[in-house]
């Protein structure tokens, strides 16, 4: 009876079955009221009472054998039963359509990229803040008209919990919990109370760059603009800044670039000033870096930003600020080769 029980084990050892009826099949042959094992367990009567304890034991070891075959297979077939639920067969597998990167998305990491390369790290902060990460530790005026609901969404018309309208607060986060030398660059989407028009929106994006150290001066910001305009708009971009006026920095600018479409001479692009503004800048007040805790008299720091938005209409002349956010893949797709 032992070389039977053996028999059957190597037999169970190398079962296969192709599909789920077969493996049923198999189910009966072995493990049914009138199948093999059944028929060994009632031989078992029959045996001489001596060698019942090593019988029984090769029987139950084959028994359990048997199970355990029976279930590896059924969850084979298992698998692949509900996976066939999933998958649509009637779907063409080839060619998979990539999607492509959003032009803003292109747009910011480049400019990510480029102040990278300067050292820079990118910080991020929430678009949901309060009064004092956007507005007062920035040195804006109880009375500045930015803190008007005309220009800035309040939530639940709680004066201290706003949509950012600028990632200037990212600024103060990081100065608030990191130690100098700081060199940050903080990409992030910001909100404004504005008329949706072709030229303006109530959400769009920003950059914030901030470097605070010892020694930071005026130069240094200048060095870091003419970088970033010629590594963003080609080698042969100039720059020029106007003395301009923003809360958190002293002095301040706004910087232009040569127009990049008709290289400076004058064009409808550039109101025939050969100029384009891209971005506002300067030396963080020290009033700001005090806000944070840091002591203005040890360290100085310049910041700058920029609308994404603003560049990517400069690098490839989308005219409608709404088709960024329209989702209309005819106009994503163009975006394909610059991915
Ligand atoms: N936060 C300004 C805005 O939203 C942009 C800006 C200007 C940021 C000058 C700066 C800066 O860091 O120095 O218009």
């Amino acid at each position: 009876m032992i070389d039977k029980i053996k028999a059957l084990l190597q037999e169970v050892e190398n079962m296969k079955a192709a599909n789920a009826e077969e493996l049923e099949a198999l189910r009966i042959k072995y493990l049914s009221k009138k199948g093999e094992i059944s028929a060994l367990m009632n031989d078992f009567r029959n045996v001489a009472a001596d060698q019942k304890r090593e019988v029984g034991k090769f029987l139950n070891e084959l028994k359990e054998a048997t199970q355990n075959k029976i279930n590896e297979l059924k969850e084979g077939f298992d698998n692949v039963q509900t996976g066939n639920d999933d998958i649509d067969l009637t779907r063409t597998s080839y060619p998979i359509e990539l999607g492509t990167r959003h032009p803003l998305s292109i747009v910011k990491k480049e400019i990510c990229d480029i102040f990278g390369r300067l050292g820079f790290s990118i910080a991020e902060g929430p678009e949901i803040e309060d009064d004092w990460h956007v507005f007062s530790s920035l040195n804006f005026a109880e009375d500045h008209p930015a803190r008007d609901m005309q220009d800035t969404f309040f939530i639940q018309h709680n004066p201290d919990v706003l949509l950012r309208t600028h990632t200037s607060s990212v600024q103060t986060r990081v100065m608030e919990t990191q130690e100098p030398p700081i060199r940050i660059i903080c990409p992030g989407r910001v909100y404004r109370n504005e008329a949706i028009s072709y030229r303006a929106h109530c959400f769009f994006h920003q950059v914030e760059a901030l470097y605070v150290d010892k020694n930071v001066s005026f130069a240094d910001l200048k060095q870091a603009l003419l970088f970033f305009a010629k590594e963003m708009f080609g080698p042969e971009t100039k720059i020029r800044l106007r003395p301009s006026y923003f809360p958190f920095t002293e002095p301040s600018a706004e910087m232009d670039i040569s127009c990049n479409l008709c290289g400076g001479k004058g064009c409808a692009f550039c109101k025939h000033t050969g100029w384009v503004e891209i971005l506002g800048c300067g030396m963080v007040d020290p009033n700001v870096l005090e806000n944070c805790g840091i002591d203005s008299k040890v360290y100085t720091g310049y910041a700058l930003g920029m609308g994404i938005e603003r560049i990517t209409n400069l690098k490839y002349q989308v005219k409608d600020l709404r088709m960024f956010s329209e989702n209309d893949v005819r106009f994503l797709k163009q975006f394909e080769s610059a991915n």
